[in-house]
């Protein structure tokens, strides 16, 4: 059975009420491939609005989910009570938290740790910097991060990883297709190495990083890119040509 293609929409800190409701309109009113699960993550304080008004079949995801269930930490958000709300989903180790609010893989696998156990889906973001590619340590950075993951999680069968190097983030630098599909390809031969064959399989790998409506196409063509996580295009009208870019 293949995996079932993916795309995420990272809203990141963006939008208002009135630009994420017509956001919301549009993929209401959109036709969508009906082999695509689509996926999208507002900002917090938006989770609920989307979830009164988006159509059945799109899930939300949270940007982030703390690792205890509740108590005396503020600013913070369970996945308890995400669940609680429909909100099945959560982004979890974007390179924004990991640089910017110096979360180490560590604290991801603990939260992710926590949104499996409360029965999240995750998307478990990992990618390396411009300078670990050019160091040549792309994939060592990348699985290092994922080790830290599978030394706290053995059910991998809600997760979906999100490989997204820094340097294509935002930049209008999109990786090659060969460069995505060889990380893609990497990601895969280690988990099966150390996770499981079945995860392996089964576990969808998509891209992020300056996907748009023009390359996501050739970009899903590859043999292990199963979906994207999009940014600045999700924003924009063009997000549902590329959710439809398989079809
Ligand atoms: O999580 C999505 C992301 O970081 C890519 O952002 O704006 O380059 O599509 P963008």
């Amino acid at each position: 059975m293949g995996r079932q293609f993916f795309v995420g929409g990272n809203f990141k800190m963006n939008g208002s009420i009135k630009s994420i409701t017509e956001i919301i309109e549009n993929l209401n009113k959109a036709k969508l491939d009906e082999n695509v699960e689509v996926v999208i993550a507002p900002p917090s304080l938006y989770l609920l609005l989307a979830r009164e008004h988006l159509r059945k079949g799109i899930e939300i995801a949270a940007q982030n989910v703390f690792d205890k269930p509740n108590g005396a930490f503020t600013g913070e958000i369970s996945a308890q009570q995400l669940k609680e709300s429909g909100i099945t989903w959560t982004l979890i180790g974007h390179s924004e938290r990991r640089v910017i609010l110096q979360e180490d893989d560590s604290f991801v696998a603990s939260k992710t740790k926590a949104a499996v156990d409360g029965g999240l889906g995750v998307i478990l973001c990992c990618g390396e910097s411009l300078e670990q590619r050019e160091a040549g340590k792309t994939i060592e950075v990348v699985t290092a991060q994922l080790k830290a993951v599978a030394d706290k999680v053995k059910d991998w069968s809600k997760i979906v990883i999100a490989y997204e190097p820094i340097w294509a983030i935002g930049t209008g630098k999109v990786a090659t297709t060969e460069q995505a599909q060889e990380v893609h390809a990497a990601i895969r031969e280690w988990l099966k190495k150390e996770v499981s064959s079945d995860a392996a399989e089964k576990t969808r790998i998509i891209y992020g990083g300056s996907v748009s409506e023009k390359n996501s196409a050739e970009l899903a063509k590859q043999a292990d890119i199963d979906g994207f996580l999009v940014g600045g295009a999700s924003l924009k009208p063009a997000f549902v040509d590329i959710i439809n870019s398989k079809s």
